[in-house]
This record gives structure tokens, C-alpha cells and sequence, in this order.
């Protein structure tokens, strides 16, 4: 049993304090923001994420993991010590530091023993190195400290999962004992670890999503070829897939890629690479494929009724940027929502958890109850996030009550010859073949 502090109880920390303790540790999560911190003192979640609410009751009632806003509480007895706060995209796409410099200083100010400091949050190379600095400048007498990089992979909808069976550990030091320790911690989830210096663990974070980021614009890119040559990328993916080398996983066409990692990450690399007088030609280029889904989802539904979306009642099914989550952080929804308002449109949405955070940002939206109140009277419904619950609506219910039956599907869940039998104008993204097809 180790004694550890997490800092910053957002995706990343809570999801790691909770893991940590489960696995036997005593773990204090400690946040600037009081309301978070009471609410998990009386079990409130600040985030939807299935199997939180659980692990993280379960750690509390057994004396593993507590909260509180004390840097000198949480530091007093802490060994290792993780950093998990947000590092948002700064004006140019850099990313914004100002949330680790201070939990640095903070840090620096209320230790009162040696420690690993660990970070966890995605931070430009060089980050690690510039954090000791902070550290040791910001101390009012010499204590001795490392810090280790240990890149977060989870994704939003199965980060507990994801943080108890992860990949690979990477672990990035110029104290190898430090890391070694750290090592140690993550033992228990029996995944390889790889140890290397801070700089190449910091990395391999940007690299990782970056590729992945670059997988989804690679399929964008082939959908639209599919459409223009008549083949369904869906099949194309799966055909792909087969081949090891290749691997199913992040082939699937549609809106793009949104949320709080791979947007942000991509410019911040591509950021790093100019900044260095190098022109990250690949990652401009798989931005600005990501960046023309939204539009041309805009377009393609204007297209298809009509040419003209003023008074069109559209609903969206799905607001989050992803399944399983209630994040809207650059959620395509947002863009889409805000073009199809400026266009004329009546906006309707649906989600099945993320409505009361789309509210405060989309007051346009009328956020709807369920499914079928949405189509009632709708002219198209976009299917913009692919929950579960679409995958199975009943379509018949759903035509009875449209006034015109377009359904554009962003995530290509549905079955376009299906649709179409049941007297839909069905269209998905690439899927060139079946979307002629249903068209004619
Ligand atoms: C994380 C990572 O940190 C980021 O680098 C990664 O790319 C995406 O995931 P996330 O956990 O989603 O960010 O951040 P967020 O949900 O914004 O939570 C950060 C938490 O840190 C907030 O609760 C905030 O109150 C807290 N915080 C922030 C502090 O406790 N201290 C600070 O000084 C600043
Ligand atoms: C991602 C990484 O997967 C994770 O390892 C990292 O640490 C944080 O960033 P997350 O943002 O939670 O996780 O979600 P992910 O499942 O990767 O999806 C990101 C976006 O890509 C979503 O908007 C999703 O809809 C989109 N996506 C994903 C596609 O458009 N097509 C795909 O095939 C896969």
C-alpha cells in the first residue's frame, strides 16, 4: 500500500485516484473547486462515466481514497504525487500550461518531504524538464523530488476500464529510480511498461493520438472517394480491418473526431513541429479533413431538402462528442446545431445524457424527451453521435410521425436498403453504392 495524491478530479484524475485506490492504495484526490470536491465527499460524480460512481463509492466506504482542497492535507503523507489537471488549446493551438504551473507551484510550497511527482495530463515535450524548474524555484527550502511522465490513454465512455486494463504503461525520467518506482505502482494492472527519458514518454502521448486522429481522417478522406466511385467505405473498413497490420479500430467514417484529446493534441503538435521551423504537412492535413465533416453535413442535409433549410424542423440524434459520455467538448453537435440555426433551421436534439450540458452551450436547441417526440412533425432526424439506443428505434413509429422522411446518418448506424424499404430518403457519409441506391 502506497500513499498517493491526485491532483486535479477531472476525467483523468478521478478515473486514476479511483483505480489507484482500488488497487489497494490510500489515495487523496485533491481540486481547487470546492463544489466538485464536497459533491464526491457525498458521492456526486462531476462527470457521466459508466462504472465511476461504483468503484469510486466502493474505495471511499472502504477508507482507500478521500478528497479534499488542502495542498498541505494532501501532500502530508504522500509519496507520489500525479498531476491531472486540463491542458486546454491556448489562441494559436499550443497548449495552455497555466493550470500545471500552478498545481507546480502549489506543489513546491507545501511539500515537506521527498516526492514523485508524476504527470498525467498531455503536455508539450519539454514540459516535464520545465516542471522541475517550477518546482525547484518555488520552494521555500531545497527538498529533493523527481519527476516522472506517465502519459494517460483512456478514452471517455471506458476510462475505467481503459486505466485497469491499459495497453502499455509508458513511463519518461532522467531518474530511472523514480521511474522504477512508479513501475512498481502499476504492477498490479499487468500491462508491458516501457521506461525511457521524459522527453520521448511525453512523445509518444502526441504521437499516439495523433496517429489514431490521422486513422479517422484517412477513412473521411476514402469515404468521400467512396462516394464519388460508388463504393461504401463502411464494407471498405471492415475489408481493411481483416488485415493485421491494418486493424479494425478506428475506421469508422463519419463526422470526424471531437472531444477534449484529439483535436486539441493534433494542433498542439503540429504546433510544436512549426514552432521548431518543421512543417508537420501530415497532421495539417488531417485537420483540415476533420474540419470540412461538420459543413458538409450542413450541405448534404440542405441538399437533400431542397436546397433549402429555412423552417425545416431538424433533429439531432446525439449531442456528446462521443457515445457513453456527457463531454461536449468540441462535440461536432455544437458546430452542426449553430449552422443549421444560422441557415433557418428549427433545431431539435436528443441525447440520452448529455442534454443539460448541450443546454447552457446550444440555448438555439430545443432539447427533446425521446426519440420518436423529436420526429414528430421533424422534416430530417441527423444521427450525430451513435449511441447504443439509435441503433434499434422503431422506424416505422418514427416515418408515421415525420412530415418529411430524410434521415442523414453521420456515423453510418443504420442499414441504408433497410431505410429505404420502409420509405425513407436515407443518406450516410461515404457510402456511396447503397446511398445511390436508396436515392434513386
Ligand atoms: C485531462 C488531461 O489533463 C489533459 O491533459 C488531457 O489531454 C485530457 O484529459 P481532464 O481530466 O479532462 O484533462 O480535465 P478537466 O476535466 O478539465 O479536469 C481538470 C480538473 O483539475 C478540474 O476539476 C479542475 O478544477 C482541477 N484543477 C485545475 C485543479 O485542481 N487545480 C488547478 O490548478 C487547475
Ligand atoms: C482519445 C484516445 O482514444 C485516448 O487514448 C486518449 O488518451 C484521449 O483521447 P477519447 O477522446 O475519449 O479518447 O475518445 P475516442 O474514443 O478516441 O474518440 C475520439 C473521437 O474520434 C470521437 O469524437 C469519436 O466519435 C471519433 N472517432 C473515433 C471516429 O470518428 N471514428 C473512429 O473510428 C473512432
Amino acid at each position: 500500500m502506497k500513499n498517493i495524491t491526485v491532483i486535479g478530479t477531472g476525467y483523468v484524475g478521478i478515473v486514476t485516484a479511483a483505480v489507484f485506490a482500488d488497487l489497494g492504495n490510500r489515495v487523496i484526490g485533491l481540486d481547487i473547486n470546492e463544489e466538485k470536491i464536497e459533491n464526491l465527499k457525498r458521492g456526486i460524480m462531476p462527470i457521466y462515466e459508466p462504472g465511476l460512481e461504483e468503484i469510486v463509492c466502493r474505495n471511499m466506504r472502504a477508507g482507500r481514497l478521500s478528497f479534499t482542497t488542502s495542498y498541505a492535507e494532501a501532500l502530508k503523507e504522500c509519496e507520489f504525487c500525479f498531476i491531472g489537471v486540463g491542458t486546454p488549446s491556448g489562441v494559436d493551438g499550443e497548449a495552455d500550461l497555466q493550470y500545471v504551473e500552478a498545481v507546480a507551484i502549489s506543489i513546491a510550497k507545501h511539500m515537506t518531504h521527498p516526492l514523485i511527482i508524476i504527470n498525467k495530463s498531455t503536455v508539450p515535450v519539454g514540459t516535464g524538464d520545465w516542471v522541475a524548474e517550477i518546482v525547484k524555484k518555488h520552494q521555500p527550502s531545497p527538498i529533493p523530488f523527481s519527476v516522472v511522465s506517465c502519459p494517460e490513454f483512456l478514452r471517455e465512455g471506458s476510462a475505467i476500464a481503459d486505466c485497469l486494463n491499459p495497453h502499455r504503461t509508458v513511463l519518461g525520467s532522467l531518474d530511472r529510480e523514480a521511474a522504477e518506482k512508479v513501475a512498481q505502482l502499476h504492477l498490479p494492472l499487468r500491462a508491458p511498461i516501457m521506461i525511457t527519458d521524459l522527453r520521448t514518454a511525453e512523445m509518444i502521448k502526441y504521437a499516439s493520438n495523433a496517429f489514431l486522429a490521422t486513422k479517422i481522417s484517412f477513412i473521411n478522406e476514402i469515404a468521400n472517394i467512396c462516394e464519388a466511385l460508388g463504393a461504401d467505405v463502411k464494407e471498405v473498413a471492415v475489408g481493411m480491418g481483416y488485415d493485421k497490420r491494418i486493424g479494425p479500430q478506428f475506421l469508422e467514417a463519419g463526422l470526424g473526431y471531437g472531444g477534449s484529446c484529439f483535436p486539441k493534441d493534433v494542433k498542439a503538435l503540429a504546433y510544436m513541429a512549426a514552432e521548431k521551423g518543421r512543417h508537420p504537412q501530415l497532421l495539417e492535413a488531417v485537420m483540415a479533413i476533420n474540419n470540412d465533416r461538420r459543413p458538409m453535413v450542413v450541405n448534404r442535409l440542405k441538399e437533400m431538402l431542397g436546397g433549402d433549410l429555412r423552417g425545416k424542423v431538424v433533429g439531432l440524434l446525439g449531442l456528446a462528442f462521443k457515445p457513453n459520455t456527457d463531454d461536449m467538448r468540441d462535440a461536432p453537435s455544437i458546430d452542426i446545431a449553430r449552422m443549421l440555426d444560422e441557415n433557418g433551421a428549427i433545431v431539435r436534439a436528443y441525447d440520452p445524457v448529455a442534454m443539460d450540458a448541450a443546454a447552457a452551450i446550444l440555448p438555439e436547441v430545443k432539447m427533446m424527451p425521446d426519440p420518436y417526440t423529436m420526429a414528430d412533425g421533424a422534416d430530417a432526424l441527423v444521427v450525430v453521435t451513435d449511441w447504443n439506443e439509435f441503433k434499434n428505434l422503431d422506424f416505422e413509429r418514427i416515418r408515421d410521425l415525420m412530415r418529411t422522411h430524410v434521415i442523414l446518418d453521420g456515423r453510418n448506424i443504420y442499414d441504408p436498403a433497410a431505410l429505404s424499404e420502409l420509405g425513407f430518403r436515407y443518406r450516410g457519409l461515404g457510402r456511396g453504392y447503397n446511398g445511390a441506391r436508396v436515392e434513386e
